[in-house]
């Protein structure tokens, strides 16, 4: 069986731009801190007035098929991953096909279209549920189109509103793949959790105190099970860490205890034991609340080492990159995280190729999985090709009052008309309603 993975992506940015401590902290009366250092966060990426989901997503499938000089004869299957879908029936790959069948000449009738839901995690489970589909002998030589697409934005008022974000990331998912192969091995971590849910609203309930905890539990879970099929992870196994990032400040967290799991056993966790000792083992423990707080004091002590600082810089950082400058995406989160690293190891002229990512994934609700992936040879033609830089930097910056009014607008209880702050060119845009009050879409030459 040849090897399976991401042959190539493609992104598209919100085309508007929120500036979280210049804009947004002042409005608010908060510390532009909290969001600079805090969270992580220097702006949020926004959908202008005619953009949404379905063009987003198109325009990042499209950039992505017109670069790899692909048909839609050569696409079998699209799924799209979501959890801002406006339509219980229909899923966003059909409006999507439909948009990209403007500007191909031939049609998607032959594909598989689909579409995924487990709040964040849903752009890895398209990805497995491609490569499932290819390992299986049934794509008939087709790749597949699996584009994570979202308008993370919360209720006005919701702590959330920090976070938001909106963006889409189209994979083409192949055999002998350009970017990265996927592993067959893979964990999971997955519980019945209440930490972040739409119950047929828009914006989310979230409880995000809790739910920063739950992401640690399951990621803690699904790093153990991964382990029990691909043996002992090291830090020094893996170039980069890409974690899903609704905020920087969540992956920081979840590096840390990565970490201290990581080094347990190994020459990391003995050299760092002259200074801060060995890790706490529970079975040295009477009380399991000692055992927690000394694990908290290890923590703190680790994180001021120069081995977790060196590590960090090296195997996370990257990763963040691009999340700092676009906020949430939710399901394209974790495949954003994954380009960033990339992209900073062209700046740095890293030879990545046959060197290992491990990919964390996290859906609230909740779920984690990771796996790892091997970069190939092809890795920076598919990098080059990114034109994230070039999206972020022609982004319009809008006031408070502009996003005010932009988030009315993509508020469906909302009834807000404005002109868009952008002029579209060469891209899918949303029309008016059509004869069923249906979303319509046109392509701007
Ligand atoms: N200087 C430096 N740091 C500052 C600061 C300042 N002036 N002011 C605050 N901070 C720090 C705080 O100490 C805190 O850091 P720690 O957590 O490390 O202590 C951080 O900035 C955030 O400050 P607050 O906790 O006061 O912020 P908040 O009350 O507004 O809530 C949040 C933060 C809970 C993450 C909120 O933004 C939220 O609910 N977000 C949505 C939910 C979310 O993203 N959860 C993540 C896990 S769930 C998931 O991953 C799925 C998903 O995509 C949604």
């Amino acid at each position: 069986m040849n090897s399976v993975g991401i042959d190539a992506v493609a992104v598209h940015a919100g085309k508007l731009r929120l500036d979280l401590a210049e804009t947004f902290a002042p409005a608010m009366d908060e510390d532009p801190g909290k969001y600079t250092k805090g969270l992580g966060l220097h702006a949020s990426s926004f959908p202008d007035v005619e953009e949404d989901i379905v063009t987003m997503g198109a325009n990042a499938a499209h950039k992505l098929m017109e670069r790899k000089g692909l048909t839609p004869e050569d696409i079998g299957r699209i799924d799209v991953a979501t959890e801002s879908a406006f339509d219980n029936a229909k899923p966003v790959s059909t409006y999507i096909a439909g948009c990209l069948e403007e500007v191909f000449e031939d049609d998607f009738h032959h594909a598989n279209k689909g579409e995924r839901k487990f709040a964040c995690i849903s752009g890895t489970q398209s990805l497995d549920d491609a490569y499932n589909w290819i390992r299986a002998g049934r794509h008939r030589g087709r790749a597949a189109l699996v584009i994570a697409t979202d308008t993370a934005l919360y209720a006005r008022g919701d702590a959330g509103e920090a976070t938001q974000g909106a963006g889409a990331v189209a994979m083409l998912i192949a055999e002998d793949p350009d970017l990265v192969e996927m592993s067959l091995e893979q964990g999971f971590g997955s519980a019945d959790e209440t930490d972040f849910l739409k119950p047929n609203q828009q914006f989310p309930s979230v409880d995000g105190k809790r739910s920063v905890q739950v992401y640690l539990a399951r990621m803690r879970e699904a790093l153990a099970d991964y382990e029990s099929v691909a043996g002992q992870t090291h830090p020094d196994q893996f170039e980069y860490i890409p974690f899903h990032t609704p905020f920087p400040g969540m992956v920081r967290k979840a590096a840390l205890f990565g970490y201290r799991h990581m080094i347990r056993d190994t020459d990391i966790e003995e050299t760092v034991a002259t200074d801060i000792g060995r890790q706490p083992r529970i079975e040295e423990f009477d009380d399991e609340s000692q055992y927690h707080d000394a694990v908290r004091e290890y923590m703190d002590a680790l994180k001021e080492t120069d081995a977790y600082g060196e590590w960090y810089d090296r195997a996370i950082e990257p990763t963040l990159d691009i999340a700092r400058h676009v906020g949430n995406w939710y399901t394209g989160s974790v495949h954003v995280a994954r380009a960033s690293a990339l992209r900073r190891a062209r700046e740095e002229d890293i030879d990545m190729a046959g060197k290992q990512l491990l990919v964390g994934s996290y859906g609230s609700g909740a779920q984690a999985e990771i796996h790892a992936e091997t970069v190939q040879e092809n890795w920076t033609d598919e990098i080059d090709a990114l034109d994230i830089d070039e999206q972020l930097t022609e982004r319009r910056d809008i006031t408070f009052e502009e996003y005010e009014e932009i988030h009315d607008v993509h508020n469906h209880d909302k009834e807000a008309d404005i002109d868009a702050f952008t002029t579209p060119s060469e891209e899918f845009v949303r029309d008016g309603p059509g004869p069923m009050d249906e979303r319509t879409y046109r392509y701007v030459e």
